[in-house]
């Protein structure tokens, strides 16, 4: 049988610890997604960040729960939760993208400020970016 896969997206606000950790972020993520077949993509904001997870289910949640609790970032929301037939980003472990490459029609997205994006506002901006990446 076919692994179920799944996409998670959630937002959250930048704590201070989170200011020199972007690198030591990025290192882990492209260590331990790569084993546990997750990819994916970070929306990096002045103050808060965005991201989506896919891969294997159990795979999915059980980062989802490392990363709620991590005390670099705090009003960990999830947006979104959804079953899928195929990846997203699955040439990247993760793929960070700064908020300000985008072109976002929005005052406090422009600003990088994403606490108050909902759902749709977030699958079209990773639909976007998956456009850009993969033509
Ligand atoms: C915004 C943010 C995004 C993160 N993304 C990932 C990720 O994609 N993969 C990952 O393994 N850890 C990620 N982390 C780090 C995890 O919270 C956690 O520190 C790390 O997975 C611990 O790895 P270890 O169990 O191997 O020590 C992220 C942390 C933050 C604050």
């Amino acid at each position: 049988m076919q692994t179920r896969l799944k996409q998670i997206i959630y937002v959250s606000e930048k704590t201070n610890k989170s200011s020199d950790s972007l690198t030591d972020i990025y290192d882990i993520s492209q260590k331990n997604n790569s084993e546990s077949e997750i990819s994916g993509c970070l929306l990096v904001g002045s103050n808060s960040y965005l991201q989506l997870l896919e891969g294997p289910d159990s795979a999915v949640e059980k980062l989802y729960s490392k990363i709620e609790s991590d005390s670099r970032h705090r009003k960990v929301k999830k947006l979104y939760d959804q079953r899928i037939e195929k990846k997203w980003f699955s040439s990247w472990s993760m793929k960070f993208t700064p908020f300000n490459s985008m072109k976002w029609d929005n005052k406090e997205f422009d600003a990088g400020n994403f606490q108050n994006m909902n759902c749709t506002g977030a699958v079209k901006a990773f639909q976007s970016i998956k456009e850009i990446i993969n033509g």
